[in-house]
């Protein structure tokens, strides 16, 4: 057993190897290339999380790896390859870049890739869930941001492949991404090794605004656990419509670097956002802020955000903090 899952491990690693080869030797990818150029994506940072380009043909890969001694079993175990309808393995990745997912040691245990072309779906194509890999078990970019986040403190928490590299390369290797879906309690924890703080930077678009309400209670949950290390998060705040990578490539560096210190605390996000809902009567957002400063001891933070409602209102704060401790009276 242990035998099998080290050769298919080796066998993850030299394929890694070989994309990124491709990637930077062969003339197939050039479009590869101009494509990651077109994204302010560097080959420093891109070779750091050994970034590659499969090919755009049938079984590359496979021959390869069956040179190299290695079985159709295992190139399908390892989510290299599948059967096509006629009986013949071909590759998984074909014409795409890719992004190996590596475990916090940077052990590849499978890929992301990224399609070129607007209408190429999926535009990610990952490794499905096997033996040996579990998406929702791992953080992409742990194992290049281990160092940086014990020595920072923090961890930044990001969506996607694109922005761990934008951010490692604009000074911030502090950067993970749970690539998408929601935080799972595994990626929650691996977060909770990496550093005692977290910044959450998603999309400033729905999903992403979702992804850290699910977040936040994901986090609530992890930090009630006795067993567990308390992770505080913060909320970062993007302009509209660009994503941490957008904000590198557009706005540069420094700016992303000051986005991430004005990060806010859950309680002034949700109370915000409680603000911002667009057909909530008066009534309606206070209730839905009651609870947040409710549960909030006597602090600097709590008086802020007391003021917030009372602008919003144009009432005076000792009012709101009134209606904030009167009982609810409606159903
Ligand atoms: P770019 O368009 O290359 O900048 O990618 P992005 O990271 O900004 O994409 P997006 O915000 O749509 O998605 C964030 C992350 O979710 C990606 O990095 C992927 O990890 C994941 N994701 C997005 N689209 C897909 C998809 O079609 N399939 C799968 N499996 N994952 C996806
Ligand atoms: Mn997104
Ligand atoms: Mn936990
Ligand atoms: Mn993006
Ligand atoms: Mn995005």
């Amino acid at each position: 057993r242990r035998q099998r899952r080290d050769r298919l491990l080796a066998l993850l690693e030299r394929t890694a190897a070989y994309y990124v080869r491709v990637l930077w030797e062969s003339p197939e990818a050039e479009e590869a290339r101009a494509y990651l150029q077109s994204r302010g994506l560097e080959e420093g940072a891109l070779r750091a999380f050994r970034v590659g380009y499969a090919p755009d043909t049938w079984d590359r890969v496979v021959l390869g790896s069956r040179k190299a001694g290695y079985g159709e079993g295992e190139l399908v175990a390892a989510g290299l390859a599948s059967r096509s309808s006629r009986g013949t393995l071909i590759d998984r990745f074909r014409g795409r870049i890719t992004f190996p997912l590596a475990d916090e040691r940077g052990r590849v245990l499978g890929f992301g890739a990224r399609a070129m072309k607007p209408d190429d779906k999926p535009k990610y194509l990952n490794t499905s869930e096997s033996e040996l890999f579990h998406k929702g078990r791992i953080v992409y970019g742990a194992d290049l941001a281990r160092a940086a986040a014990a020595k920072a403190g923090r961890v930044v928490l990001v969506e996607g492949y694109t922005d761990v590299i934008a951010l490692h390369q604009a000074g911030v290797p502090e950067v993970v991404a749970q690539m998408g879906t929601a935080l799972t309690d595994a990626q929650v924890d691996a977060i909770a090794r990496l550093a005692p703080k977290a910044l959450f930077c998603q999309d400033p678009d729905r999903a992403g605004q979702e992804s850290v309400a699910k977040g936040i209670a994901a986090l609530r949950t992890h930090n009630k656990g006795r067993s567990t290390r308390a992770v505080e998060f913060r909320i970062v705040r993007l302009p509209l419509g660009e994503d941490p990578a957008d904000v590198v490539q557009k706005a540069g560096a420094e700016r992303m670097r000051e986005l991430l210190e004005k990060a806010i605390p859950i309680e002034r996000f949700e109370v915000e956002r409680a603000l911002e809902q667009p057909d909530s009567s008066t009534d309606d957002m206070l209730s839905a802020i009651k609870p947040i400063i409710a549960s909030m001891s006597a602090t600097l933070l709590r008086d802020e955000l007391v003021r917030l409602v009372a602008d919003r209102f144009a009432m005076r704060p000792e009012l709101v903090n009134q209606l904030l401790q009167a009982p609810d009276t409606r159903q």
